[in-house]
């Protein structure tokens, strides 16, 4: 038994992490945490993930609930690939600037402009961009699916202009880039990244490929969040500076302490590389997300069938 604390209108229980726990063992259900979400998620989590990790996750699990610690998005694609499952989100309003940034009528005048065009999105989008997709990507596998496609194949590459023109400097790939970013990735100042690099000189500059090329220009290493991750935790070099939102220096700090991570600076002396979206869920949301099986994340059956296919074919690519 819980001694019950009274918030504004939820009993909560004084041990969440412990009263979490019991509830994934009644519910059956795993909770999935993308790597940019606060500390106590990620403790509490049965997997931490970067895009392509949460959603293999997602579609191996044998669960009866999926609890997504992450953004609309992420739970979208976890529903897209277990239509019986209860799928939850701990905060509906956990969206993202870049799925924000391409408005599916917009994007299907876009595409209907360019018939010819293969489709190549970015896991970072709506379910229904996700369905006017030929191929989903992350950013762990946006170069390696390009690469698939035959060289005369003329692609649209959606939404995140960053990505796009980080896949087309690496394999040489003409790519039509819709206008979108992230604005948590766009934050960082290139010329205050040079002040570190000065007052850090033995660090190594790690980024993700959402970032501008202003600042991937400086980087050692470019790679998704989990890359990120493995590469600060192998390399023999002891400090980084990390472009990327700062929840996963939690991790980067878990699995190599003695190593110094200094997160790059944001251009306004703000605390915006951290996600305002990602940084709605919170310890009490998901318990209370789960005690009470809501909020969930529903799809129209037509639009979920037609996402299902483009995610399909990433997972067989990125096999
Ligand atoms: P990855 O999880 O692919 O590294 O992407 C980062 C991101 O912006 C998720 O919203
Ligand atoms: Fe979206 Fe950027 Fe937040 Fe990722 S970090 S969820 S891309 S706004």
């Amino acid at each position: 038994m819980f001694t019950a604390l009274r918030s504004s209108d939820t009993a909560l229980p004084l041990d969440l992490v412990s009263a979490i726990q019991e509830l994934k063992r009644e519910l059956n259900a795993v909770v999935l945490a993308h790597y940019y979400q606060e500390s106590e998620i990620q403790d509490v989590a049965d997997y931490i993930g970067d895009s392509l990790g949460l959603s293999r996750q997602a579609a191996s699990t044998d669960a009866d609930v999926i609890v997504f610690a992450g953004v609309h998005f992420m739970a979208e694609t976890a529903k897209i690939l277990n239509p019986n499952k209860l799928v939850l989100l701990p905060d509906l309003e956990a969206g993202c600037s870049l799925a924000d940034s391409c408005p599916p009528d917009q994007f299907a005048a876009f595409k209907a402009v360019h018939p010819d065009h293969l489709v190549i999105s970015y896991v970072n989008c709506t379910a229904a961009i996700k369905a006017m997709s030929d191929i989903i990507c992350t950013s762990s596998n946006a170069v390696q699916i390009v690469q698939q496609i035959p060289a005369e194949q003329p692609i649209i590459f959606a939404p995140d202009k960053n990505l796009g023109r980080y896949v087309m400097a690496q394999t040489g790939r003409d790519l039509l880039l819709w206008d979108g970013s992230c604005i948590v990735h766009e934050t960082f100042s290139e010329r205050k990244l040079i002040d570190l690099k000065v007052q850090h000189p033995e660090a190594e500059v790690v980024a993700h490929p959402e970032c501008e090329p202003t600042i991937l220009r400086h980087a050692h290493f470019v790679g998704s969040t989990t890359a990120l991750l493995n590469y600060t935790q192998q390399s023999p070099k002891q400090a980084f500076i990390v472009a990327t939102e700062s929840g996963i220096l939690h991790q980067m700090q878990k699995q190599a302490p003695g190593k110094t991570y200094i997160p790059a600076p944001p251009t306004q002396n703000c605390a915006c590389n951290e996600c305002p979206y990602m940084r709605l869920n919170t310890l009490e949301k998901l318990y209370t997300a789960m005690k009470e099986r809501s909020p969930e994340i529903t799809l129209p059956e037509e639009v979920r069938v037609a996402a299902l296919k483009p995610m399909e074919r990433m997972l067989e690519m990125s096999a």
